[in-house]
């Protein structure tokens, strides 16, 4: 048995389906469903007996006691986050509620668990924290990918409240001998992404004819890994990881954003052509830059690859497919996550219109 916390959220959800094909171990998947989070992602374990959904706050210690005493997971792993950089930037009041105090209750609870365990389980218990390649800062245009070494430089609200948990988290394992792993990922993309996010975004507005909504010059560049890539980095480390270890997991896949927009244009022009005989890319707006917006993030997944053996199955071309192939296929989820506060979201940050016709 194992506990995820934010298992119904994007990566959380993709990793608990994942887990479930891959094995017997039952879950128990713990998610406060703020708006992220979708037991819609879930629908295919219903009447699944591994899985078990408690709807609950990671700062609420007296439920995360209760629910170690209850299932005595082996392990725990840490989803749980706010996770969007724009919405930090409105305001970060739910970043440091959860982010921060949450991952440090979570740990608490964690602790005051396994220290009373017998010393078979308390030897192989683990925490796992899921967290960014974005606590790193941002990298100059020819400046080597970011190690597991590399100094902390959190530019935004929401990579600041990711590093400070990953302080706590070394913390726990230095101070308290807590057995703890943290793993730091580049963006992910794939199914259940949320249409906050730069990917499933653009893909949604262009298919809604709307406008796509390019922040600055459109030069500033990610590393993309597909979300089932990330989650059995994830399952290796927790199989294998040296406790107290930092992984970094990326897919050494460096593209701007410009270059993203572009190939969701050419693969949705080929899989669903525009009714109007034009390119998707006609939709393509530049808007005003988000502010302290990271240039460039990449990521040096050697460590894992030599200690532990992993590499990412998916290049960027077969992931984006089929990523772009399962949006298509699910329109349902698509309606079913635009919900009002969605709507909200939308209005806010590219303005009035955006939210029913485009920017
Ligand atoms: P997400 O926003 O899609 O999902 C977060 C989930 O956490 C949601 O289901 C939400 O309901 C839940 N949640 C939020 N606050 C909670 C709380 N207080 N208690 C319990 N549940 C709560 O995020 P995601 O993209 O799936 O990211 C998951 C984790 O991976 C985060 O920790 C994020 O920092 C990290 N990460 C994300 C990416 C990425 O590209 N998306 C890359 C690297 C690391
Ligand atoms: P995002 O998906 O929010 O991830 P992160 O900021 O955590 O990397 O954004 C990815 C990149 O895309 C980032 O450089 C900001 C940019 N972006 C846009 O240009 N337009 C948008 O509407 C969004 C949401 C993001």
């Amino acid at each position: 048995m194992i506990l995820i916390t934010g298992g119904a959220g994007f990566i959380g959800s993709n990793f608990v389906l994942d887990w479930l094909a891959a094995g017997t171990e039952p879950v128990v998947n713990l998610d406060k469903l703020t708006y992220a989070g979708n037991l819609a992602n879930l629908a295919s374990l219903q009447g699944d007996a591994r899985h078990t959904f408690v709807q609950g706050d990671i700062g609420d210690r007296a439920l995360i006691e209760r629910l170690l005493a209850e299932h005595r997971p082996r392990a725990i792993v840490n989803f749980a986050a706010e996770s969007h950089v724009d919405r930090s930037i409105h305001g970060a009041e739910d970043f440091i509620a959860t982010n921060i105090v949450g991952t440090f209750r979570l740990l608490e609870a964690a602790r005051g668990h396994w220290s009373q365990l017998p010393s078979d389980e308390k030897t192989a218990f683990r925490f796992l924290h899921v967290s960014t390649d974005e606590v790193y800062g941002s990298l100059a245009p020819d400046a080597p990918a970011f190690t597991e070494e590399h100094v902390y430089e959190p530019n935004s609200p929401y990579s600041a409240s990711k590093a400070a948990s990953d302080h706590l988290v070394r913390a726990w394992h230095h101070t308290h001998g807590l057995p703890v792993l943290t793993t730091n990922c580049s963006n992910n993309y794939g199914p259940y992404h949320f249409p906050e996010k730069l990917i499933p975004l653009m893909i949604v507005n262009a298919l809604a004819g709307k406008a796509l909504p390019i922040y600055g010059d459109g030069r500033q560049v990610r590393d993309w890994l597909y979300v089932s890539d990330h989650c059995s980095a994830i399952r290796r480390v927790l199989e294998a990881g040296r406790p107290g270890e930092v992984y970094n997991i990326g897919g050494w896949n460096e593209k701007t954003n410009l270059e993203i927009v572009h190939t969701l244009c050419e693969l949705l022009d080929e899989l669903q052509p525009c009714a109007n005989g034009q390119s998707y890319r006609s939709q393509i707006t530049h808007v005003t830059d988000r502010p302290g917006h990271d240039r460039r993030y990449a990521i040096d997944a050697r460590k894992i690859e030599r200690e532990l053996g992993w590499r990412p199955a998916e290049t960027f071309d077969t992931g984006i497919r089929k990523t772009i192939e399962w949006y298509l296929a699910h329109p349902d989820w698509v309606a079913s996550v635009q919900s009002g506060a969605y709507r909200d979201w939308v209005a806010a940050q590219y303005g009035a219109g955006a939210a029913e016709q485009g920017a």
